[in-house]
């Protein structure tokens, strides 16, 4: 694991934006994977500008991401795919047909799930994925369970994060409780883990994950398995590493 620690967040998402546009340069047609949530935010800002400053195109590129709430309309702010169309791709030259997100809107979910595995596994092993980690460990959306699924999956929201994500919905009632996530299998298949954590609020999680046992209690400490990791973190996530 490479592990770069930052005082200054813009210096963190220019690096980790430049890995992303190195490895676009360097690979005729990357297949991308890409997470949600507010850490992964700065880097999508900063990939955009290094991409117009570098003249650099999305045209031969494509983007898998890595999970989407159950029953939130695509249209729904909240949505990982209003996100990501907001944060990255109306930024950028990315054809449309090459974005890929589960469709939390399918009628038969279980369907969704096969058809999200066979896609990727014509393009598996991943050039790259992006990963953040939730408070709890999770990532993408893999609670911590006494057994955790390699593909794409069902799971149910545990309470701790349908109430830390509430913060973006008015209430907790309307978090969805459930989500399709790709599976840790599928995260640790890429060839190139780019894991980001920022804030005092994951310092004890990053602990656990690096420096703790590998647990499927503590689904981020299956990055300890991976051969290929980069940890971008600010000094408050790195805090509690010894
Ligand atoms: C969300 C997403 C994850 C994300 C995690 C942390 O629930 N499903 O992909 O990594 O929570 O989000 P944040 O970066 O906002 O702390």
């Amino acid at each position: 694991m490479i592990l770069r620690i930052f005082d200054d967040a813009e210096e963190l998402y220019e690096v980790g934006a430049n890995i992303i546009a190195n490895l676009i340069c360097t690979t005729s047609e990357a297949n991308l994977g890409l997470a949600t949530g507010t850490s992964p935010v700065g880097i999508y800002r900063k990939l955009v500008e290094v991409c117009q400053r570098r003249g650099l195109s999305f045209r031969n590129v494509s983007t898998y991401n890595l999970d989407e709430y159950v029953g939130l309309p695509k249209s729904h702010p909240n949505s990982f795919y209003r996100e990501m169309e907001n944060n990255l791709f109306q930024h950028i030259d990315i054809d449309r047909s090459n974005v890929h997100i589960p469709d939390g809107e399918a009628g038969d979910l279980r369907a969704e799930c096969e058809r999200y595995n066979a896609l990727l596994a014509r393009v598996q092993p991943l050039d790259l994925q992006v990963l953040g980690i939730g408070e709890n460990g999770h990532i993408g959306f893999n609670e911590p369970n006494h057994e955790l699924s390699s593909g794409c999956h069902i799971v149910s929201l545990s309470e701790e994060t349908r109430t830390i994500n509430s913060i973006a919905f008015d209430d907790l009632d309307k978090v969805p409780t459930r989500a399709i996530t790709m599976g840790v299998g599928d995260i640790l298949k890429s060839k190139l883990v780019l894991f980001i954590a920022m804030g005092d609020r994951k310092a004890e999680i990053v602990k656990r994950a690096f420096q703790g046992p590998v647990t499927t209690m503590c689904p981020g400490s299956l990055l300890q398995l991976h051969s290929n990791v980069v940890a971008l973190l600010d000094t408050q996530a790195a805090s509690l590493l010894s």
